[in-house]
């Protein structure tokens, strides 16, 4: 099935492409753009835009673009046709009736998301009817409030064995769908049966709210506590977290998130006005589930259970979320869980724990030293094998040389033998972004560098301010390096002519046109100055880091060699560029 281009673009007129990626992202303005770091590659700085005017999105570090359709199809993962069908249905525009076979194929999630929301309705209406009476205690019991039912859009699941088959096949759903949705199973008597009986059920959803899969409480005592929906094409428990479509905004708006591990303890949280609020529903955090986040915000607090069985293995399992450059801190709560704390205390006590959350390596080293000391060799070895790890999994090099300070203080060891320890555990792929999987044409430079030659090619005026502030040799990109010292070079001569071939030159890099279209006419909008010397700090602030990367190579060479001097003059070079001094002259040449 194909839809008409009118359709589509009837589509498009409606629905606003920033509301749409603001869902998903946190969408800064930018002058007449928005901003946001990019969700389809790995960056530390924001280079994906979005222009409200032409309705369309780019990334200048991965080079991702196009209009909202696309945007959709990237972001969840679906085809075309769900991307249209998705946006169609949210601004009411009816598309043709599927029932053709290729579309059938193309929409076969579709089918599993239709169970999934009949099932909550279904699960809703059984917990206002009759037999959920139980259930409707239950809740009332653990305080929530009717609302709160309804805006995590709570359920019951009768104890009959297939009643929910029985509503879903009189609603056209196959067997097969309801099967593969999760719904239901095949028993050991070979008879399909309802998987959910008898239980509390709480609807997962994605960013969306498109409800995706179910846990199952039970209302009693007794094994399993949860049931949930197992892994299907539509839901996968590692990718999503629990309550984000309800939380999202609050956590873009307190630019923060906090996690904790249980349905009840988000819910109860939630509705105590602790609301950027997201749940891993017990299970340790995966790498999508880290960037899912990011997505929203940098600042993540995890709400810990001190009792709990492995804590020392639970903490290093943050050790992703700093990987993915996340700042985490770390709160346990005095008693019991969230879920009970703030039942007790109020919404204002468990702000002022979460306020009071200490950052993840400072919190592990605290906890060390309540278990041993740090003062034996034996305690300071520990020590250094449990952290050191984790701090080489921070990509940020100026967060990492401060914890190495701090341990070095905590353990009154030298920052020097810290460093040479950590080097030892370093990671492969440090200081450098990671590569762009599937990507044929050449990394672009960093998008500072591109901005920075872009806003000067625009309006050569400015060439002169740049040049008073940033040497060619400080981009890192040869090719911008060329294009920048040709500008300098022509303005110091006043020539006028050959900005197009520059252009050109600088799109060609990008591998691709659309770029600078759309960058044309958004940035006579900026301020300047202001985004003239953004670009020229971020890119003083890149070679920074660099060059403590490269001072911390050079500096465990001289340890090898053993020459002392040189060693004590890189490390003091090395605290002199971490403090912010500019390198002079001769501590350039040296190198
Ligand atoms: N969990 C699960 N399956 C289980 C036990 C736990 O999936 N058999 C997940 C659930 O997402 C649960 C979370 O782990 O919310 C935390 O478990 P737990 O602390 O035992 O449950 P609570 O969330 O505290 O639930 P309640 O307060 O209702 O006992
Ligand atoms: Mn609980």
């Amino acid at each position: 099935m194909s839809i008409p281009q009118e359709t589509l673009d009837q589509i498009q007129e409606r629905v606003d492409i920033v509301e749409v990626i603001s869902v998903h992202l946190p969408l800064k303005r930018a002058g007449r753009n928005f901003r946001a770091s990019c969700p389809f590659h790995h960056e530390k700085t924001p280079s994906f835009m979005v222009s409200p005017e032409k309705q369309i999105f780019h990334c200048f570090g991965c080079g991702e673009g196009g209009d909202v359709f696309r945007f959709l199809m990237k972001m969840e993962r679906i085809e075309f046709l769900d991307a249209v069908r998705s946006l169609a249905e949210k601004v009411g525009i009816p598309l043709p009736k599927r029932g053709d076979a290729s579309t059938e194929r193309a929409s076969e999630s579709v089918r599993l998301y239709e169970a999934n929301a009949l099932a909550q309705s279904y699960y809703r209406e059984c917990l206002l009817g009759k037999e959920g009476e139980e259930a409707r205690r239950y809740f009332s019991n653990r305080g929530l409030e009717a609302k709160t039912i309804e805006v995590f859009q709570l359920g019951y699941a009768p104890s009959s064995p297939n009643a929910f088959l029985t509503r879903a096949s009189s609603k056209g759903f196959s067997e097969q769908v309801l099967l593969r949705a999760g719904l239901i199973l095949k028993g050991e008597d070979g008879r399909l049966r309802d998987r959910f009986r008898h239980r509390l059920m709480f609807p997962i959803g994605n960013v969306k709210g498109r409800v995706l899969g179910f846990g199952g409480r039970i209302l009693d005592q007794g094994e399993p506590k949860y049931l949930n929906s197992p892994e299907t094409e539509i839901y996968s428990k590692g990718r999503e977290l629990y309550g984000l479509s309800l939380s999202g905004k609050w956590i873009r708006e307190k630019e923060m998130a906090i996690v904790v591990e249980g349905y009840m303890d988000l819910i109860t949280l939630f509705q105590a006005g602790v609301q950027p609020v997201v749940s891993t529903l017990g299970t340790s955090f995966t790498r999508e589930q880290a960037r899912l986040l990011k997505r929203h915000t940098h600042d993540v607090v995890v709400v810990f259970d001190p009792d709990q069985a492995g804590e020392a293995a639970s903490l290093r399992g943050l050790d992703l979320l700093l990987e993915e450059d996340l700042s985490v801190r770390v709160v346990t709560l005095p008693g019991v869980d969230p879920d009970d704390f703030v039942r007790k205390k109020g919404s204002a006590a468990c702000w002022k724990e979460i306020d009071g959350a200490k950052p993840l390596i400072p919190y592990r080293l605290d906890r060390l030293a309540s278990k041993i000391s740090l003062k034996t060799p034996e305690g300071k070895a520990k020590a250094c094998q449990e952290i050191l790890p984790s701090i080489a999994k921070i990509g940020n090099a100026v967060l990492r040389s401060e914890y190495i300070r701090e341990l070095g203080e905590r353990l009154s060891l030298k920052q020097e033998d810290l460093l040479s320890e950590l080097k030892k555990v370093k990671e492969p792929s440090w200081g450098k972004e990671k590569e762009i999987p599937g990507k044929n044409i050449q990394t672009p430079p960093p998008p500072a560098e591109v901005m920075l030659l872009q806003l000067l090619l625009v309006d050569e005026k400015w060439i002169p301010f740049v040049w008073e502030r940033l040497e060619t040799d400080e981009l890192s990109d040869g090719r911008t390096q060329k294009i920048l010292s040709t500008l300098y070079e022509r303005s110091k001569k006043g020539e006028k002519t050959g900005v197009a071939r520059l252009a050109r030159e600088l799109r060609e890099i990008m591998g691709g046109g659309f770029f600078s279209e759309f960058i044309g006419d958004s940035l006579d909008l900026l301020d300047k100055e202001k985004a003239l010397t953004d670009c020229v700090l971020k890119i003083k602030a890149t070679q920074k880091i660099q060059r403590l990367d490269q001072l911390e190579d050079e500096i465990r060479q001289a340890e090898r060699s053993k020459e002392e001097g040189r060693l004590k003059a890189l490390m003091e070079e090395f605290l002199a560029v971490k403090r912010g001094v500019v390198l002079t002259q001769k501590t350039k040449e040296r190198t």
